[in-house]
C-alpha cells in the first residue's frame, strides 16, 4: 500500500512553488502598525475573500460570512469598544507584565485602511450538520480556517493583517447589525505594508517567544514524548 502511494503519488508542486507555500507561512505576520494609506481596491479584497472561500469546513457547511466595515464612525466605534476592553485586560495583570501589558500595541484599529469583521452563521444548515452533531464547534473551526486562508493570501500580496480579539463581542454585534445566530469570530485590520517583520510583536517586546515543536508532538500517548524529534534538536 505504501509503495502504492510513493509510485503514484505526482506532486505537481515545482520545489519553487514548494518554496513560496513554505515561505508565506513562515513570512506572515500579524500587523498593527506601519500600514500604507495606500487604499485596498475591490477586486484585491476579493481576492483574498476567495481564499478565505476556499477553506475546507465541516459537511462543506461555510459558515464564513464578512463584513467589510468602511464606514469611518464605525470604525471608530470598533476603536472606543477595543479601548474599553482593553483597559479591563490591563487590570487582569500586575506588577511588571502589567507596566508591559500597556505598552504592547494590540492593534492597528485607527491605522488600517480597511476592517473586516468575520463571523459564524451558526444557524446554517448548509452541510446538513455532517460532524457537527458529535463537535458542533466545528462550524467555528471552520472559520478560522478561512481566516488563516485570508491571512496568508493576503501576505502573499504585501498586505498585513492584524487580528483583534480584545473587543466585547456583543457590543460589536449590536453596532453591525449582527443577528443572535452568528458568532463574532474575527475583526481584522487590513492594509498594505512596506514590511514585514521577522519575529512576531509580542517576541520583539518580550511578552513570550515562540515554543520549541518536539515537545509538543507526543507518541501514541499523551504522556509519551516523540523521541525522534527531541534528537532532532
Ligand atoms: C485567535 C487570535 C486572536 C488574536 N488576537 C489578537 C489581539 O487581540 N491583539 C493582538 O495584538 N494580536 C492578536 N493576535 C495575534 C497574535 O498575537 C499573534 O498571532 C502572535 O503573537 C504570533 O505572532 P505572528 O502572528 O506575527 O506570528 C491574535 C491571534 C489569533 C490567532
Amino acid at each position: 500500500m505504501v509503495e502504492r502511494l510513493v509510485t503514484t503519488a505526482q506532486n505537481d508542486f515545482s520545489s519553487a512553488e514548494r518554496a513560496a507555500v513554505y515561505r508565506a507561512l513562515r513570512e506572515r505576520r500579524d500587523v498593527r502598525a506601519g500600514y500604507l494609506p495606500q487604499p485596498m481596491d475591490d477586486p484585491t479584497l476579493y481576492r483574498l475573500l476567495s481564499a478565505a472561500h476556499q477553506a475546507p469546513s465541516v459537511g462543506f457547511m461555510q459558515p464564513w460570512r464578512f463584513i467589510v466595515v468602511r464606514d469611518l464612525a464605525l470604525r471608530a466605534a470598533v476603536h472606543r469598544i477595543f479601548e474599553r476592553a482593553n483597559s479591563d485586560a490591563t487590570g487582569r495583570y500586575g506588577g511588571d507584565q502589567k507596566e508591559l501589558y500597556s505598552r504592547l500595541k494590540l492593534e492597528g484599529l485607527r491605522e488600517a485602511p480597511q476592517h473586516l469583521c468575520v463571523l459564524c452563521d451558526e444557524d446554517s444548515e448548509r452541510g446538513h450538520y455532517l460532524g457537527r452533531n458529535s463537535m458542533p464547534e466545528t462550524s467555528i473551526y471552520s472559520v478560522v480556517c478561512a481566516i488563516q486562508n485570508l491571512w496568508l493570501a493576503a501576505r502573499t500580496e504585501g498586505i498585513g493583517v492584524g487580528w483583534v480579539s480584545i473587543l466585547d463581542p456583543p457590543r460589536v454585534k449590536e453596532l453591525l447589525r449582527i443577528p443572535a445566530s452568528a458568532q463574532l469570530v474575527a475583526y481584522l485590520c487590513l492594509g498594505y505594508v512596506k514590511e514585514f517583520a521577522e519575529v512576531p510583536d509580542l517576541e520583539r517586546d518580550g511578552w513570550e517567544q515562540r515554543a520549541e515543536l518536539a515537545p509538543l508532538v507526543r507518541a501514541d500517548y499523551f504522556d509519551q514524548p516523540y523521541a525522534a524529534y527531541h534528537e532532532m534538536r
